[in-house]
């Protein structure tokens, strides 16, 4: 799997897996113990997901070493808003037993960013975590950090997929020289990408499943996708995208799906 060079110079895999509601009991260490044996390097996890504590017993138990896996969490809104970004990232780490991570994220861009982003730097500084970022933000979320910002985010999670693949705001990161994360990649737990026509011919053509010619589109487009599942043959077959690449038909056939249709909150309109 290639990785992509953040701008800091820190390598973050090219995909990996999310835990959103990936299930208790055990359920999210199962799924990202069999991810890093599968082979994926990055997990995707948020304190309000609520699994921090199943993810850190999941790579414990896969036996690969920590400095191998790349592991993103996020600070949630309510923390943003009461000043408290520093103590929910300390207690982030606290739940997932690392004494750093390698990306923490703004979840969302709500009051109180610009003071969350300067304990994010803080906490960058002290090596805390090896890159920061930020989730959801549109280019104006990013020009009001950047009023007093002294490191710009490394790092942007959007929302991304065939029917709503943002791309307009993929490439005005990338011209930004900021990484692009794809959450959702696969359309999310309610729409059903995986029966659409159109993507079921391309994975014909190249005698691979929907999932895995969507989550190649994104290693061609340089976006780092997530899926997410939490049963162990699909997070094998969702890792098997190198060994074959999509010619550039089939890239545009893909990329000309979108439909604007979002399946998760509008980052200019949100209400949690
Ligand atoms: N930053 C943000 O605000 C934000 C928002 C949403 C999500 N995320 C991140 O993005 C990750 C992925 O997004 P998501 O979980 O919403 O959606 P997703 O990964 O697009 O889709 C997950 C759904 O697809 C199913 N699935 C996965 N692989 C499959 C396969 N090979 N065949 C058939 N079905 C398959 C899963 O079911 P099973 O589990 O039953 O296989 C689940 O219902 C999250 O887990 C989270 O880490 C971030």
């Amino acid at each position: 799997m290639r990785s992509i060079a953040l701008s800091n110079g820190v390598e973050m895999p090219g995909m990996g897996l999310g835990v959103f509601l990936a299930g208790g009991r055990g359920a999210t260490e199962n799924a990202v113990a069999w991810a890093l044996e599968a082979g994926y390097r990055l997990i995707d996890t948020a304190a309000v997901y609520g699994n921090e504590g199943e993810v850190g017993a999941g790579i414990r138990r896969s036996g690969v070493p920590r400095a191998d896996v790349f592991v993103t969490t996020k600070v949630w809104n309510e923390d943003i808003r009461a000043g408290r970004t520093r103590q929910a990232a300390l207690a982030s780490l606290s739940r997932l037993g690392l004494d750093y991570v390698d990306l923490l994220l703004l979840h969302w861009p709500t009051t109180g960013k610009e003071e969350a982003w300067g304990a994010l730097e803080e906490l960058y500084q002290e090596g805390v975590t090896r890159a920061i970022g930020v989730s959801n933000f549109h280019l104006h979320h990013l020009d009001d950090l950047a009023a007093t910002a002294r490191v710009s985010p490394m790092f942007d999670q959007v929302e991304s997929h065939p029917v709503m693949t943002n791309q307009a705001l993929v490439d005005a990161l990338h011209a930004r020289g900021i990484a692009v994360g794809a959450w959702s990649p696969l359309g999310g737990p309610r729409v059903n990408l995986l029966g659409h026509p159109a993507l079921q011919a391309v994975a014909r053509r190249y005698g691979k499943t929907v999932p895995q010619v969507i989550l190649r589109w994104d290693i061609q487009r340089q976006v780092i996708a997530v899926p997410k599942s939490s049963k162990r043959e699909r997070i094998v077959s969702n890792f098997q995208v190198d060994g074959f690449e999509l010619d550039g038909d089939d890239m545009a056939l893909i990329s000309s799906l979108d439909l604007g249709l979002r399946v998760g909150p509008d980052p200019e309109n949100f209400n949690f």
